[in-house]
């Protein structure tokens, strides 16, 4: 027997049962769509730090930028995957990662070495603190996968923005 046939946005998608509900999965779809558009936006200001570091720290920094901006482009795929499996479409522009993220984006001239690493940090702190807002819905959702990737989003952001802060104290 045919599956039963749902209309979105124009084209026609086989229905999803997974046991999460439309509401719950549009809204998860939403929060972490907040969470690749903060995700991107520091991933790009993460390389473009890399390229533009300059001063006695160059070495370091520009080595450990490159570590960090790998990590996160890295990390964009599965965020953008798992909103795909709940039957929504990935953002994917410059305009819409704009309108949807919370970290700024990057200045238009290279700040000093030291201000860069305080950039850094607060964009960890941010993307740290959209993952965790969604992370209650997911629970209550039942959505474990979601829930998953948080929770690692979670640990990598907070340890790299620990390690970022350690270079600003004494
Ligand atoms: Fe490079």
């Amino acid at each position: 027997m045919d599956k039963p046939i749902a209309k979105t946005s124009g084209k026609a998608a086989i229905s999803i049962n997974i046991g999460i509900g439309e509401k719950d999965r549009a809204a998860i779809a939403q929060g972490l769509s907040r969470l690749l558009a903060d995700n991107y936006t520091l991933y790009l200001t993460t390389h473009n730090f890399h390229w533009n570091v300059t001063g006695p720290m160059f070495n370091t920094l520009h080595q450990m930028f490159m570590l960090q901006y790998t990590e996160l482009w890295a990390a964009v795929d599965p965020v953008a995957e798992r909103i795909r499996a709940l039957g929504h479409a990935a953002p994917g522009s410059y305009a819409q990662f704009s309108q949807l993220a919370s970290v700024p984006d990057a200045p238009a001239s290279p700040p000093k070495a030291l201000e860069m690493v305080r950039i850094l940090v607060q964009g960890h702190e941010a993307v740290a603190r959209t993952a965790r807002e969604l992370f209650p819905l997911a629970d209550k959702a039942n959505d474990q996968p979601t829930a998953d990737l948080l929770t690692q989003r979670l640990t990598v952001h907070e340890q790299t923005a620990w390690m970022l802060r350690s270079l600003l104290e004494e």
